[in-house]
Formats: structure tokens, sequence, C-alpha cells
């Protein structure tokens, strides 16, 4: 259909958890198309190359109406390079919120035409993160739990 909002999911996903995945599937049950897009950031020091990123993303999301992408430069430039002007972003707990409150302002500044909306996760996953996913299988510790089959495998080989 022409004219359907695309909603974009940016994020550095490094790597993806099941927190992300929830956000996703909330996502997509409210815009028709939704995009997560892996920001190519060279600001920050990636455990994961956005070619390994990409391929965990692709075999754990298989939802119709998402698809999957990456991004290098501002996220506003490349939500109009692709028509959108709806940014997800999730909020677990009021530790993300000035952080999410700064971006989302900056990036209106950036282009007042886009609307940042945040969706919460299942309570469940309000203490999950990337960063302590990746902490954790360093040090050998369980997080099977945390993260779908495919990042688990994928974990589990970088870090053996
Ligand atoms: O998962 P993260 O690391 O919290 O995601 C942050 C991300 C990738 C959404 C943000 O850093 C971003 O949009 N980077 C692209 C560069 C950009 O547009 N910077 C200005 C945003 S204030």
């Amino acid at each position: 259909m022409k004219n359907e909002i695309i909603a974009v999911y940016p994020g550095s996903f490094d790597p993806l958890t099941k927190g992300h995945l929830d956000i996703i599937e909330k996502a997509s049950k409210i815009f028709p198309v939704v995009v997560v897009a892996v920001a190519n950031n060279y600001s920050k020091q990636n455990t994961f190359s956005v070619t390994e990123r990409l391929g965990m993303m692709k075999e754990s999301i298989k939802i119709k109406n998402v698809k999957i992408d990456s991004f290098s430069g501002l996220l506003v430039d490349y939500l109009d390079n692709i028509g959108s002007f709806v940014v997800i972003r999730g909020l677990r707990a009021l530790s993300d919120f000035e952080y999410e409150f700064q971006m989302a302002l900056m990036n209106r500044t950036l282009n007042n035409k886009i609307e940042t909306i945040f969706l919460m996760p299942d309570h469940k996953y309000t203490f999950l993160s990337s960063s302590m996913v990746r902490e954790i299988a360093s040090l050998g510790g369980n997080f099977k739990n945390f993260v779908p089959p495919a990042v688990y495998k994928t974990m589990k080989k970088k870090f053996k």
C-alpha cells in the first residue's frame, strides 16, 4: 500500500537481545512497516561487525512486516532517504530517559518532522542490555536465556 508509515528502530544491536526482539514485535503490531536499522557507527567500539550483527538479526527476526537494514551517518538523513519520520526506541527504566530524551530532541532539532516513539519492553527485560550480555559471555557465564538462539551460537563461537 502506498503512503504506509515506515517506523525505524535504530540501534547498535551489539548484539540483538530478547529485549530488542520484544520491542520489534510490539512495533510490528502498531506500524505497517518496521525497519530495524543497525548503525554503522565508527565512534563506537563494537564487538560485532555490521555484517555479523546483520547476519544474527536476519536469522532471528522472521516477522513479515519487519525489514532489516544498516545505515552510516546521521539517523535523520537515513530516515529522509527511506521516506520515514518515525523513530522507535525502547525505554527500560528511568536511567535510559536522559540519553533517550537528548537523542530524540537532537533528532527533532535536526529535522522537525521526526517523531520518536518510546515503547516499554516486557518487565522481564527491563534489566537486560547488550553490554551486560557481552560481559557475561566474555566471562564465561550463562547468557542463553537473554538472546535468540542464532545470537547465542555466534557469541559462543566468538567468546570460546
Ligand atoms: O543502541 P544504541 O547504541 O543506543 O543506538 C544509538 C543510535 C545508533 C540510535 C544513535 O547513536 C544514532 O542514531 N547514531 C547515528 C548517528 C546520529 O544520527 N547521531 C545523532 C543522534 S543524536
